[in-house]
């Protein structure tokens, strides 16, 4: 879901599909923006990589693992396009081959200091990557929401002092 506040830091999650991870950390960020009193401040919006779920609603099993955090999911997915690059402050990749389908679009070589790992900031977990949970059981939509937590609340405090 696409805010246009004028001024704001702009942040784009990324994924595959953008229906189960990208929009998991759109709505997880947007809501500790809530939290922290920083709405209007920071806008979230999330795209996928592929074409393959356009229009579509967040998973099932990624919206009832979020409500479990007490987090709706809403937003309908759409593909990354080139221009995004010029829409955003902060482009963050769920994993390395989102990252590289990223910066394929970017055929001028400049975006790359936007782009992004989002593992890159978390502060509790070592890994490197969020796991696509599109094909395994329901432990791995869990897992997805506690390491987006953690990397949410890591890279809130890391923008702070872009917000000045
Ligand atoms: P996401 O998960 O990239 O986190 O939205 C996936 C959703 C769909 C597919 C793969 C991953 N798929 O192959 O359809």
């Amino acid at each position: 879901m696409f805010e246009d506040v004028t001024m704001a830091y702009r942040l784009l999650f990324v994924c595959l599909g953008n229906i189960c991870r990208s929009p998991s950390a759109e709505n997880i960020m947007r809501y500790l923006i809530e939290q922290a009193g920083w709405k209007g401040e920071i806008t979230c919006d999330s795209a996928g990589t592929s074409d393959y779920h356009i229009g579509k609603p967040p998973d099932k099993r990624m919206q009832e693992a979020a409500e479990k955090r007490g987090i709706a999911l809403v937003g309908s997915a759409r593909q990354f396009v080139a221009e995004d690059f010029d829409r955003f402050d902060r482009i963050l990749a769920m994993d390395l081959e989102n990252y590289h389908n990223i910066l394929a679009l970017d055929r001028a070589g400049i975006y790359e200091n936007k782009v992004y790992l989002m593992c890159d900031f978390c502060r509790n977990y070592t890994v490197k990557e969020v796991p696509d949970p599109y094909y395994g059981g329901l432990e791995g939509f869990d897992r997805v929401i506690d390491l987006l937590l953690d990397a949410c609340e890591g890279l809130l405090a890391d923008i702070r002092p872009h917000l000045d």
